[in-house]
């Protein structure tokens, strides 16, 4: 099958490798010159671990090009996916300006019946618009399809390969039957194929990616909770997760969720909640707890430095907002840089992904440290942001000669308590005892 991606963003670039991995020639079309010339030299744009191998398999064997001319891979192409971004606007809404106005150029420029796939996250209702735009433009048949996309920053590589589901949303049978044969590599290992309608197929994103939302909030208040009562959220989370309709994964607790995909879509629900007159209530609260939590340490700092932490040095380690992602989008370690320097304190930060993207928001507000361990060199404590596997088994007693304070902040609940605290650390975390 000969597809275009339109959009080389995490999504479109992960995407378009996987196809071309799965057999089909495909063209990938951005309006960024730049970037598309680095792609040529077979320079992967985004930190993803196992995708520049894949990547450059795919360009060698000639099946992954890359243009900035979107009428000529148009005119190759059966199948156009659209992974174009979709940011919240100031009311928290998805801007869809950008798929809109592909649309038209789809309209425009079409000589024969194509397949347009969403692959980006839109609202309910979107594959309807991009109808109404392409039609408004041609007379020449086409299907609009919703075709979600599920899987994780750090591990897109293994999520693509190996997909949970695949959904497919479309109302034309000649639309799920191209559906279906390029997702045939995938279903003949045993990956269900689940086809539904438009609509449906878009909301399910939504669902998912609040659901896990809700799922990671519902334990940190169990973790705050935990904290209260004197019980330990490990053993905890052990006892439910054991539960298979509850499950293991997604419930551990820390210092909140971040990332572009969360946030971005349970404020998008919300929203579009809103325009039909109804109230997504758990997700309100989800916000709520959500934004507290990602900075819920600074209050213990602040207690543990007697209510004052003017001028002291705050060591952290890491920035991106999960590990193996250089991604810092709504990161947490950024709401506690934020709040730590407007309580007068210093931060030396450490991660050695993610440093560069910090550095071009907010340059040298914070000090940057080339290794985990020269980080802490004369600071007041240490606080964990990131659950990078580098931090896993750190030297404490290397730690411990640097650091002014044995004293350990973990947003991520690194480490053991018999491990921090058989090191002589004052070691507080996220629903342990201290
Ligand atoms: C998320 C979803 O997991 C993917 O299925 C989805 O395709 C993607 O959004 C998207 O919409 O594109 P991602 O944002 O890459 O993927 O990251 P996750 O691994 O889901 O983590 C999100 C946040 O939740 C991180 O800040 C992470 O630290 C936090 N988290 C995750 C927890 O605090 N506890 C957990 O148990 C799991």
């Amino acid at each position: 099958m000969n597809i275009s991606i339109v959009g080389t963003g995490y999504v479109g670039l992960v995407t378009g490798t996987t196809l071309a991995e799965l057999g089909n020639t495909v063209y990938c079309v951005d309006i960024d010159e730049n970037k598309v010339e680095r792609m040529k030299q077979g320079i992967v744009p985004i930190y993803e671990p196992g995708l520049e191998e894949m990547f450059l398999r795919n360009i060698q064997a000639e099946r992954l090009f890359f243009t900035t001319n979107i009428k000529e891979a148009l005119d190759k192409s059966d199948v156009i996916y659209l992974a174009l971004p979709t940011p919240p606007g100031e009311d928290g809404s998805a801007d869809l300006s950008y798929v809109i106005s592909v649309a038209n150029q789809i309209g425009e420029m079409m000589t024969s019946y194509k397949v347009i796939v969403n692959k980006s996250t839109v609202p309910v209702g979107t594959a309807d618009k991009v109808r109404e735009v392409i039609s408004a433009k041609t007379q020449i048949p086409f299907d609009v399809v919703s075709n979600p996309e599920f899987l994780r920053e750090g591990f897109a590589v293994e999520d693509s390969m190996n997909p949970s589901r695949v959904v497919v949303g479309s109302s034309s049978e000649k639309a799920k039957d191209i559906m279906a044969k390029i997702y045939q590599p995938f279903t003949n290992t045993g990956v269900p194929i689940i086809f539904m309608d438009e609509k449906s197929s878009e909301l399910t994103k939504y669902a998912a990616n609040s659901f896990l939302a809700v799922k990671i909030t519902f334990m940190n208040e169990i973790a705050n909770y935990c904290e209260k009562v004197g019980a330990d959220v490990d053993k905890v989370r052990l006892g439910m997760g054991s539960d298979d309709r509850i499950g293991h994964r997604f419930l551990f607790p820390g210092i909140g969720y971040g990332g572009s995909c969360f946030p971005k879509d349970v404020k998008a629900l919300i929203k579009s909640g809103k325009e039909e007159n109804f109230d997504f209530k758990i997700l309100e609260a989800t916000e709520y707890i959500n934004k507290k939590q990602k900075v819920i340490l600074v209050d213990e700092i602040e207690k543990y430095f007697g209510g004052n932490i003017q001028g002291k040095k705050i060591a952290m380690w890491g920035l991106a907002f999960k590990a193996n992602t250089d991604d810092i989008r709504e990161a947490s370690s950024l709401d506690n840089i934020e709040l730590l320097l407007e309580k007068g304190a210093q931060v030396v930060a450490y991660d050695a992904i993610a440093e560069e993207n910090v550095r071009k928001i907010l340059g040298d507000k914070i000090e940057y440290s080339k290794d985990m361990y020269s980080a802490l060199e004369g600071a007041d404590c240490l606080l964990i942001a990131t659950e990078w596997s580098e931090f896993k088994n750190p030297n404490f007693e290397l730690m411990a000669s640097k650091l002014k304070n044995k004293v350990i902040f973990d947003g991520r609940n690194m480490f053991s308590m018999e491990q921090a605290e058989g090191s002589g650390f004052f070691y507080k975390s996220i629903g342990r005892k201290t």
